[in-house]
């Protein structure tokens, strides 16, 4: 008998449960009033007095082994079901979406502002070549803005850059869309600046063509301001200052009336009432002719705005770095319908 113990001990060590029926088939076949002890229990009642107290004492050992081991396996299948006591029937937490880059926000308002005067988007490449970039618009070959410190050039290869403004897209759409011509060109730009709270080496800007026959610079002034008002409240005026453009004759800048003050004179605006905001004027007939676009029959107004100029203004951040570093405290502070 004493044998088949030490078998039985082995048995319970290992005996191993997953769920509550494992653990009452353990209670039936060792603990019950029908189970192992009884049976064994009986049959010591019958063993010779010699050997019944050594195998007494094994016996006894194997009961309270087979009645610890039971409150073991119990005690292990009520800490596992804690550990998923939870409700998995609740819904999870919410998930906090994302929010867009202040420069996607401005960039989508303007696109959605030029739609709805008709204006449809049209890209171009960021890596350019001199033609749609200087020369399709009529930059004379020594002009500035063509030397080493304002253009990343390609490889030394002098014809092959990184474009410096989107005015480029305007000669490509040009080239290959016969008028009227109705759209804007969002994208990014690239110039060889140093990395300042003012200036950065690369930004984004929108860029404007309209060309039918007939458009002049009231349809290009009445739709400034269309915009201006839109994008910075229907109280904004807009200021048409002369400049120079070499692909646009005349040409202007526009200011608004300053979005802190409304134009009474504050640090923002210097205490001149407004702010500059963007490059225009009537297309260069070089610039059409260049495009093989006949300067006779028709004329154009272009314009061109920095997009993170206008986040500046409106989002009333100054820092032009943090555009670019992508600190989420920084981009998680935007929200927006656009
Ligand atoms: N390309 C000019 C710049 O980057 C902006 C500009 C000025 C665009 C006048 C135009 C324009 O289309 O007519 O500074």
């Amino acid at each position: 008998m004493i044998d088949r113990i030490a078998k039985y001990s082995e048995e319970i060590e290992k005996f191993h449960i997953t769920n509550n029926d494992e653990l009452e088939s353990f209670r039936l076949q060792y603990l019950s009033k029908k189970g192992l002890f009884a049976v064994l229990f009986e049959e010591f009642k019958t063993l010779s007095p010699d050997i019944k107290k050594a195998t007494g004492q094994h016996l006894n050992h194997l009961k309270e082994k087979a009645v610890l081991k039971y409150q073991e396996l119990k005690d292990k299948l009520a800490d596992s079901a804690k550990e998923f006591s939870g409700d998995l029937t609740l819904p999870s937490e919410p998930l906090k979406s994302g929010s867009r880059h202040p420069v996607s926000l401005i960039r989508r308002e303007i696109v959605s502002i030029f739609s709805k005067i008709g204006f449809t988007v049209a890209e171009g490449p960021e890596i350019e070549d001199d033609w749609h970039v200087f020369s399709g618009l009529n930059f004379p070959q020594e002009h500035p803005a063509r030397d080493m410190q304002d253009t990343f050039f390609i490889e030394k290869n002098p014809d092959i850059l990184l474009r410096t403004h989107t005015s480029s897209v305007q000669v490509r759409v040009m080239e290959n869309t016969a008028p009227p011509i109705r759209k804007i060109f969002p994208g990014r730009v690239f110039r060889n600046e140093a990395i300042s709270a003012r200036a950065h080496c690369i930004f984004h800007q929108i860029e404007g063509l309209y060309i039918d026959e007939n458009v002049s610079f009231a349809d290009l002034k009445q739709t400034l301001l269309f915009f201006a008002r839109e994008m910075l409240g229907e109280k904004t005026q807009i200021r048409l200052r002369p400049s120079f453009f070499p692909f646009t004759e005349p040409s202007a800048e526009m200011d608004v009336s300053c979005t802190i003050c409304g134009g009474a004179g504050c640090n923002v605006c210097k205490y001149t009432g407004f702010l500059e905001i963007l490059g225009c004027g009537m297309v260069d007939p070089n610039v059409l002719e260049a495009s093989s676009i006949d300067s006779k029959k028709y004329t154009g107004f272009a314009f061109g705005m920095g997009i993170e100029r206008i986040a500046m203004l409106k989002y009333q951040v100054n820092d032009l770095r943090l555009y670019f570093e992508n600190d989420v405290r920084f981009i998680n502070q935007f929200n927006s319908s656009y």
